[in-house]
């Protein structure tokens, strides 16, 4: 029996970590980075649903290349005129580049399973969050295709606009904003026996794109994060006081959706945090993720042609015409 010390929880809940543990965790002297925030998410529009059709976007370039944007622009895409199979829906998300497999495959086909550890595969209610913190890369877009929902209800579909809740947070309490930017955290997927993937290295909940003076990617997963130990219990302290704040943001800004067969919901996983509610009964659903590079080179070359891409390699100055402007 290892030695462990108790903690009870302000909701009397116990905690027993073993000494094995506490170790390595213990605080060090480490200084946490202080960087320059002076930056404001690029909000779009607001959150209504923009929808195309199946056909279109199988169909045509324009008509993918204007997906895709609006995707960009808004976040999130609803296709309308899916056919109900895991095939049409695999080619929908081939239509924008090949699907990113991940420890848990390629693209998926599943009802409720818990063959998996991973709280996505039960039909417990699951809090906005979005995926991939664990990667050194995150999957950029997400595709959602409900197949079929019988014999029970519940399982809505939750977005919630991540840059959208950080320019209020930044607008309410500047150092909060600044709290979430400031501190890189140690993400994991340690759910599986065989696999404990960590980021190459520490990464915060806004990071601030270097070049464009802007956030342009958003980690947020409480399942994910990992124990940290370069920073003080005042810097926790003021760290959590910004999560809680950040967290309520968010709640008061959830928008739930009902996802219907034949309707894909197709997301921006660096932007938009998503979740879903409980639900009963036998539920299908599938789906996969582009990577952020293979999404926007097909982005950029179906937006602004190829030429004016070469031209513009590299090209950080601000001008909305600039293709280098999607990234
Ligand atoms: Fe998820």
């Amino acid at each position: 029996m290892p030695r462990t010390d108790t903690v009870t929880g302000s909701d009397n809940h116990l905690g027993h970590y073993p000494f094995e543990w506490l170790g390595p965790h213990a605080q060090n002297k480490y200084a946490a980075t202080t960087e320059a925030i002076n930056s404001v998410p690029s909000t779009h529009t607001a959150l209504e649903g923009p929808r195309v059709q199946y056909e279109d976007v199988m169909s045509d370039d324009k008509s993918l290349g204007n997906w895709l944007n609006l995707i960009w622009t808004h976040g999130f895409c609803f296709v309308d005129g899916v056919p109900v199979n895991p095939q049409a829906t695999q080619l929908l998300i081939e239509r924008i580049a090949f699907i990113r497999h991940t420890h848990y495959g390629g693209f998926w086909d599943f009802t409720a399973d818990l063959t998996f550890k991973d709280t996505a595969y039960t039909n417990e209610f699951l809090g906005a969050h979005t995926d991939n913190t664990y990667f050194t890369d995150p999957a950029r877009l997400q595709l959602f295709h409900l197949l079929s929902h019988t014999e029970g209800t519940g399982g809505d579909n939750l977005m919630v606009d991540g840059f959208a809740a950080a320019t209020q947070l930044r607008h309410e309490n500047p150092q909060h904003y600044a709290e979430l930017v400031k501190h890189r955290h140690p993400w994991h997927a340690s759910g599986n026996d065989d696999t404990c993937i960590q980021p190459s290295a520490m990464a915060p909940v806004f990071s601030m794109h270097p070049d464009m003076n802007s956030m342009y990617q958003i980690r947020w997963n409480n399942y994910d994060r990992a124990p940290k130990v370069n920073w003080s219990a005042e810097e926790q302290s003021s760290w959590y006081d910004a999560a809680r704040h950040y967290n309520e943001i968010l709640q008061s800004k959830e928008i739930w959706t009902k996802l219907e067969p034949g309707s894909a919901l197709i997301f921006d996983n660096w932007r938009m945090l998503h979740g879903r509610s409980q639900f009963t009964g036998k539920r299908r659903m599938c789906g996969g993720y582009v990577n952020n590079d293979d999404y926007i080179s097909r982005l950029r070359l179906l937006k602004c042609g190829r030429e004016n891409v070469l031209n513009n390699l590299g090209n950080i100055r601000d001008d909305d015409q600039n293709p280098y402007h999607y990234f």
